[in-house]
C-alpha cells in the first residue's frame, strides 16, 4: 500500500479538495504536512488521515525533510511527497534528496522553477522558446537589447502570476524600470526575453514514467501580462470543445520539452500531470513559454474536469499514487471568467451586473464565486470572484464569457 505525504500548507477550500482526493482513494495510506494545527484538519477527513506533521514553514526543504523522517518513524516509509502549489516544487525535491523518498531531485524541479534554466535546457535541445538571457547589471540588459531589439520583456527568475513581469518598449522604458529600482543589479538579477507577438495557450499534460498519455489545453483571453498591464481587462480561460489546431500542432513540442525536462528521472518523476504555458506566435511559431511539474491554476482543473465529465483532482492523485490514468474523451467546451475591479483604492465598493450576466447566461453557469462589497483589492490577473461556465459548443462559452467580463463590473473606493 503507497504511503503518500501530501503537503498541505494550511486547511484551506482549495487544499482539502486535494486531501479528501488522496483520503477517498482506496489502498493508500495518507499523511499530510501542514503549517496548520492537527485540530485544522477537517473532521471528516480525520480518520483517513495516517499521520500529520506540523512545520512552521512548508517552503524550507529542511523543515520537510524532518516532517518526512517523523513519519516514516511513526508511520512508516513514505513513497510519494507531493503537493500541488509552485512555491513547494523545490523544497520538496530539496526534502526527497535529504531523505531518499522517490521522485524529482532539485537538479529537474529547478529546471521547470526556474526559468532562466529551463530555456538554456530547452534550447539547447532545439525547442522553440524566446531569445532569453539572466542579466544582473544595466550593461548586460542593454547587451541584450543590442541583440534583440525593442520590445522585451524582464521577470523574476522564478516568478508567479506575472508579478514583476515587465514589457519594456523603449530607452524610456528603461529608465522607468531603473526609477522603480527594478533595474538589474548583482545580486537581484533579472530574465530578460525577447517579446514574442502572440495568442498565449496552455497544454495540460498527464505522463506516466515520461510517457504522455493525455493532454488538455486552454487558450488565456487575453494574456495575463495584457490583463495586468490594463485596469480595466478582466481575464478568461477557455477549453474548446474541439480538440483540433493549435492545440494539436503543439503536442510533440511539448512532448519534447518535456523529456529534456524530467531528464533521466522519468521512473518516478516522469509521472506528473504538467502545466506548460506557450505562444502562438503571429508569425506561427510556436514558442514554449514555462512550465509547471504540477496541477494547473486559474480554474483549469475544475475546467478539464467540467469538459471531460471527470474529477480531475481525484484522476491526478490516482496518478500520482498509483502510476495510474485513464484518458477521458472532451465532451463539452468549458470556461472561466475572473472578475477584477476598477478603479483606484483598496476596497471592493460596488459590484453591478451580477443578476443580469446570471440571467443572460442561463444554463451555462456552472458555478459563481460573486466579489463583494468589502472585500480587500485583489493584486493578480484573476481578481476578487470569478464564474465557471460550461456548454456544448466552443462560441456558446465564448459567448458566455463574454457576457460576464461585459456584464459584470466591480469598482474599488
Ligand atoms: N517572452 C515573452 N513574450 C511575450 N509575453 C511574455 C513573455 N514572457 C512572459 N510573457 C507574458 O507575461 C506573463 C507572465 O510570464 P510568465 O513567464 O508566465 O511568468 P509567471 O511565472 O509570473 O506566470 C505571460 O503569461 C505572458 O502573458
Ligand atoms: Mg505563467
Amino acid at each position: 500500500m503507497p504511503h503518500i505525504a501530501l503537503v498541505a500548507p494550511l486547511f484551506l477550500e482549495n487544499t482539502n479538495r486535494y486531501v479528501a482526493a488522496f483520503a477517498a482513494l482506496d489502498g493508500v495510506t495518507l499523511s499530510v504536512v501542514s503549517q496548520d494545527p492537527e485540530r485544522a484538519i477537517p473532521p471528516a477527513l480525520r480518520p483517513r488521515i495516517a499521520g500529520h506533521f506540523q512545520v512552521r514553514d512548508v517552503g524550507d526543504g529542511g523543515e520537510l525533510a524532518r516532517a518526512i523522517r517523523g513519519l516514516t518513524h511513526g508511520v512508516g516509509r513514505i513513497d510519494r511527497l507531493t503537493g500541488v502549489l509552485e512555491q513547494l516544487q523545490l523544497p520538496m525535491a530539496e526534502a526527497r534528496e535529504l531523505t531518499g523518498v522517490p521522485g524529482m531531485r532539485s537538479a529537474a524541479a529547478h529546471r521547470f522553477r526556474d526559468k532562466d534554466v529551463m530555456k538554456d535546457a530547452l534550447r539547447a535541445h532545439g525547442l522553440p522558446v524566446a531569445a532569453s538571457q539572466l542579466v544582473g547589471s544595466m550593461r548586460e540588459l542593454e547587451a541584450f537589447i543590442d541583440t534583440v531589439g525593442y520590445p522585451i520583456i524582464v521577470k523574476p527568475q522564478a516568478g508567479l502570476g506575472s508579478r514583476g513581469t515587465h514589457r519594456i518598449e523603449s530607452a524610456s522604458d528603461l529608465g522607468a524600470l531603473v526609477r522603480l529600482g527594478l533595474d538589474p543589479r548583482p545580486g537581484h538579477s533579472l530574465q530578460a526575453e525577447e517579446f514574442i507577438r502572440a495568442r498565449e495557450f496552455t497544454c495540460e499534460t498527464v505522463s506516466i514514467h515520461g510517457r504522455p498519455v493525455w493532454r488538455s489545453g486552454t487558450r488565456y483571453f487575453p494574456t495575463p501580462l495584457e490583463v495586468l498591464e490594463t485596469p480595466w481587462m478582466q481575464y478568461c480561460v477557455l477549453l474548446p470543445r474541439e480538440v483540433e489546431a493549435p492545440w494539436t500542432d503543439f503536442a510533440d513540442v511539448n512532448g519534447a520539452a518535456l523529456d529534456v525536462l524530467f531528464g533521466d528521472e522519468k521512473e518516478v518523476a516522469g509521472t506528473a500531470l504538467t502545466h506548460m504555458e506557450w505562444f502562438l506566435a503571429e508569425s506561427g511559431k510556436l514558442y514554449v513559454s514555462e512550465v509547471g511539474a504540477r496541477p494547473p491554476g486559474v480554474h483549469i482543473m475544475p475546467l478539464m474536469g467540467l469538459a471531460h465529465d471527470v474529477d480531475m483532482v481525484h484522476a491526478w492523485a490516482e496518478l500520482i499514487a498509483f502510476d495510474r490514468f485513464t484518458p477521458v474523451k472532451r465532451k463539452h467546451a468549458a470556461g472561466a471568467a475572473f472578475f477584477r475591479g476598477q478603479g483606484a483604492g483598496s476596497r471592493v465598493v460596488e459590484v453591478r451586473g451580477l443578476e443580469a450576466a446570471v440571467e443572460k447566461i442561463g444554463p451555462a453557469l456552472v458555478e459563481l464565486r460573486a466579489p463583494h462589497v468589502g472585500q480587500a483589492r485583489a493584486s493578480g490577473y484573476e481578481g476578487e470572484g470569478s464564474a465557471l461556465v460550461k456548454a456544448e459548443t466552443t462560441d456558446a462559452v465564448k459567448a458566455a464569457l463574454l457576457t460576464l467580463v461585459e456584464t459584470v463590473q466591480v469598482r474599488y473606493g
